[in-house]
Parts: structure tokens; C-alpha cells; sequence
């Protein structure tokens, strides 16, 4: 298939989705998916850009390593907790397309094919997802979906693909306004419903603006707006800063089929201790965010998977309502984050975060009503991770609670009178 020029690419695409418009044809997602975070695992964090199955058979981006951790989501019980998405990220494909403009896997690596991958993937109940990129290329030098938009939309949906993470390297931002939308009409045009990853904003937000968040929320059912997250705790601290800075009041437009995107859990990888990954997990939670976990689940330490299994962690993550939680106390290294879990003030999760470096427990008071927790008769309270109970508190009673350096004090009040 001959390829299209750039500009003529880019005006086609601008004219069909302003004749729509026109004709008020509807471009918005309509999928009816991501109604509360999604829940999976993804490669990129642990696995990169590993695409040396000679020297790492285990370790490769390869289809045996999606099946391992398809298999293991099954078997070490995540997928009953609701972990349900396999995700493919970077590196999967072909440096080139085939003669008829088609994505194609790796031969080597995906002797099968995304589809045969896909209906592996299916028969465990679980759902596959594929990685693109807006742009020329992939942000590791595969081809991007650029001129290809509606073709690729069409291959995915084709081979079962549930969910689209589609990147933005090599692209101009200015061309994401319209490209995005494009991409949520061509995918709706399938019929197949396939959960849509932008990472839109996050360009825009390393351009030095603020982005449209609710016009996003209308094409996508999730989106990344910071940097990619890597294997520390500095990174953890810093995306939490970001998420409580809220700047464009982005925690606004989340709820049921629409969520910020944090980026990935690296709880089980090696640069978290365990009241870093304890914080990840209760702050992932407050702030609704999709629970992706990059990790190696054929290693994970028991300590470890109860945290990424923990029910409480989940329910407030997974609550119906998908109300991102706000950083509502910054006091120097003292945080105080709440995620009302109804419209009400009748129940919510809140943090209590320590974010010293160093030094010992931080001592903390706290009462409910500082929380906007106001019912006169009382709530349950509960330690989130245990789920020991509290007492019944009143709106002026006090919690205490003793946070680790570096960890948090997560707690649950319910209102059931
Ligand atoms: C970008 C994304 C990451 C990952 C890589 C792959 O950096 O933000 O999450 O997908 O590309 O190359």
C-alpha cells in the first residue's frame, strides 16, 4: 500500500473528524469500559525493551513471557482479586509493516501472533492489551501508528485486543488535538470495545501546558499526565507530589470510565522497602488509579503479594463511585490524603503520609471531621492493611497513628447507621 504523505495524512484525518463533527456524528468513547481502574500487569517497567531472548529466554519481550504472567495471574490468585489485563508494552513488533501497511509481531520473539497470544490470553478469562504510539515511531523505535491510525485500530480489534495504550513519541503535539480523537472514533468504529490508554497529556504537560483534561475524559478512558515511573521511591514521592499539586484540577475529571494514570505498581520490584511499597499501594488506591503491576510474578515475596492482594487496598481502590482522593494536609514531610468513598461524607480512605527520609515514626493526631468525615452518629474506622478495627468514632474524635519514615497510616471509615 502506498503510504500517504505526512500532510496529506494529517489533513484527511482532520477533515473526516470535522465532517463527523459536522454531521454531529458522535467521536466520543463509548465503550462502556474502565467504570472503576483497571487492574493488570504490564511489561515495561521490569521487562523494557528487552528483546534478547538468546541471552534472557525468561526475560525477553517474547510471547512466552506474556503467557508465564498470564498463567501466573491465574495461578497465584490475582486475577480472582480482579487483576484482569495482560499488557503488552514497547518492542512487540516488526521494524516495518508488511507489504499491506499491517503491525506485525516479531517473528522470532511472537511465532504465534497477537491473535493466537490473544486467544491464549482470553481462555484464562483475562484480557490482553497492545501498545502504540501516535507518532512516527514507537518511543523504542518500532513503527508508529502515524497515517495508520484507523488500519491499526481495525488490526487490533481484529486480533481480540481489549486495551490500547497509545503513546505519543515522535509526534507534534499540536497534531494530538485532533489525532487522539481520531483514534477513539476509528476504535469505536470496530465494535469492539477496547479500554483506551492515552498518553496525551503527558506531552502536553512536558510541553509547559495544562491540559484539556475534560476533553480528554472524553475520548479516553484512561490517560498519563507525568513521567514514566522508574524503580525508586524518589520516583514514587514525585508522582505522589504531582498527583497532590492537581494542577488543572485533573483529580476532578476522574470517575467511573475515566482515570488518571499514575503509571505502573513496581511493588515487588527492587527499589521500594516494605513501608515504600505499602505507601504505593494505599496512595494507588486513594487516587483511583489503574493497579498495572510491572513485577516479575514468578518472584514475588509473600509479604509482597499480600500488599498487591490486599482486599481493603483493593475496594477502596476499585470503589464504585471513582472518586480520586485529594492531598488535603501539606504540612512539610506530613500529608494527609482522602478519597470520599460516597457523595456524602458517609465513608472514605484516607493516608496519613511520612514523607522524611530519615528520623523515626512521626506521631499523628487526627480527628474525622478534619478528614470531612461530618456524621454526628459515628463511622467504623479500620487499619486499611490489617483491617483491624478501630472503634466507632465520632467526627471529633481522635485518630492516632504512628507513620513510618517513608510510609504511610492508611485507614477506612465507614458510615453504616
Ligand atoms: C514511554 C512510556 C512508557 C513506555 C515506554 C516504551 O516512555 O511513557 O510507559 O511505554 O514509552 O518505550
Amino acid at each position: 500500500m502506498d503510504k500517504p504523505s505526512r500532510k496529506t495524512g494529517a489533513r484527511t484525518v482532520r477533515f473526516v473528524l470535522s465532517l463527523l463533527l459536522v454531521a454531529g456524528v458522535t467521536v466520543a468513547l463509548e465503550n462502556g469500559l474502565a467504570l472503576t481502574p483497571p487492574m493488570g500487569w504490564v511489561s515495561w517497567e521490569r521487562y523494557r525493551c528487552n528483546v534478547d531472548c538468546d541471552i534472557e529466554p525468561d526475560n525477553c519481550i517474547s510471547e512466552n513471557l506474556y503467557m508465564k504472567m498470564a498463567d501466573l495471574l491465574v495461578s497465584e490468585g490475582y486475577k480472582d482479586k480482579g487483576y484482569e489485563y495482560v499488557n503488552i508494552d514497547d518492542c512487540w513488533m516488526e521494524k516495518q509493516r508488511d507489504a499491506n501497511g499491517t503491525l506485525v509481531a516479531d517473528r522470532e520473539r511472537f511465532p504465534h501472533g497477537i491473535k493466537w497470544l490473544a486467544d491464549y490470553v482470553h481462555n484464562l478469562g483475562l484480557k490482553l492489551g497492545i501498545y502504540e504510539d501516535f507518532g512516527t515511531f514507537t518511543c523504542g523505535g518500532y513503527p508508529g501508528s502515524k497515517f495508520y491510525l484507523q488500519k491499526d485500530a481495525e488490526t487490533f480489534a481484529a486480533w481480540g485486543v481489549d486495551m490500547l495504550k497509545l503513546d505519543g513519541c515522535y509526534s507534534d503535539i499540536s497534531d494530538m488535538d485532533y489525532g487522539y480523537p481520531a483514534m477513539s472514533f476509528f476504535m469505536n468504529q470496530t465494535g469492539r470495545p477496547m479500554l483506551y490508554s492515552c498518553s496525551w497529556p503527558a506531552y502536553v504537560v512536558f510541553s509547559g501546558q495544562i491540559p484539556d483534561y475534560k476533553k480528554i475524559a472524553s475520548y479516553c478512558n484512561i490517560w498519563r499526565n507525568y513521567a514514566d515511573i522508574q524503580d525508586s521511591w524518589d520516583s514514587v514521592k514525585g508522582i505522589i507530589e504531582f498527583y497532590g499539586n492537581d494542577t488543572g484540577n485533573f483529580s476532578l475529571v476522574a470517575g467511573p470510565g475515566n482515570f488518571n494514570d499514575p503509571d505502573m505498581i513496581i511493588v515487588g520490584d527492587y527499589g521500594l522497602s516494605y513501608d515504600q511499597q505499602r505507601t504505593q499501594m494505599a496512595m494507588w488506591a486513594i487516587m483511583a488509579s489503574p493497579l498495572l503491576m510491572s513485577i516479575d510474578l514468578r518472584n514475588v515475596k509473600p509479604e509482597t503479594k499480600a500488599l498487591l492482594q490486599n482486599d481493603n487496598v483493593i475496594r477502596v481502590n476499585q470503589d464504585a463511585h471513582g472518586i480520586q482522593g485529594h492531598r488535603i494536609v501539606k504540612q512539610g514531610p506530613f500529608e494527609v490524603w482522602m478519597k470520599p468513598m460516597s457523595v456524602d461524607a458517609k465513608g472514605g480512605a484516607f493516608a496519613f503520609l511520612n514523607l522524611n527520609d530519615g528520623g523515626g515514626p512521626m506521631q499523628v493526631s487526627m480527628n474525622l471531621q478534619d478528614l470531612g468525615l461530618t456524621q454526628a452518629e459515628g463511622y467504623n474506622v479500620t487499619e486499611g492493611f490489617t483491617g483491624q478495627f478501630i472503634g466507632v468514632l465520632k467526627p471529633h474524635d481522635l485518630i492516632n497513628a504512628s507513620v513510618d519514615p517513608s510510609g504511610v497510616w492508611f485507614g477506612i471509615a465507614y458510615f453504616d447507621c
